[in-house]
């Protein structure tokens, strides 16, 4: 009998987990689709479409390290544009990204769709976090 309940109980918490890591899950794959799209219209041009970069004029989207230790800029990179000498693999550019004049939620998409591609795993990054990150632009 006390078997059975702990059984059952189990069942129930293991239940709970599967949901919630679907429910994550889906966010994620509206959030990865949406911004494929937005990459092929708005980005794509520039970044290429393996996000290899142009040459010397256009940083690849393939280092995860850099995505990974600006990843609080990125949304106003895309948001306002850049025009600083970044170093991405290992190679030093300095050129000028257009402002984008995506929405948040578009930004949010588009950065989970790189993040996430061309090699990268970095996860969902939300429209919550964009617009905590678009606060703080300078
Ligand atoms: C007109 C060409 C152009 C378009 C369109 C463009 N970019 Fe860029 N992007 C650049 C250039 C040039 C740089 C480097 C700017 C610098 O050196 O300051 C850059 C830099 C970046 C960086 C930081 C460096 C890196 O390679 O990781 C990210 C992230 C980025 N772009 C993402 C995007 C996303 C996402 C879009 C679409 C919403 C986009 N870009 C659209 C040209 C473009």
């Amino acid at each position: 009998m006390k078997y059975k309940v702990i059984a059952i109980l189990l069942l129930v918490v293991a239940a709970l987990v599967y949901s919630c890591q679907s429910e994550s899950e889906i966010e994620y794959m509206r959030y990865y689709t949406s911004g494929q799209e937005l990459y092929k219209t708005r980005c794509q041009n520039c970044h290429g479409a393996q996000g290899e970069g142009l040459a010397a004029l256009i940083p690849p989207l393939s280092d995860s390290a850099y995505l990974k230790t600006n990843r609080t800029k990125l949304a106003c990179y895309v948001q306002n544009g850049l025009k600083l000498p970044l170093l991405v693999n290992g190679k030093a550019y300095n050129g000028q990204m257009p402002a984008s004049g995506l929405a948040p939620i578009e930004i949010a998409q588009v950065l989970t769709y790189v993040q996430n591609s061309f090699g990268n795993k970095l996860g969902l990054h939300n429209v919550a976090q964009v617009n905590g990150e678009l606060e703080k632009c300078n």
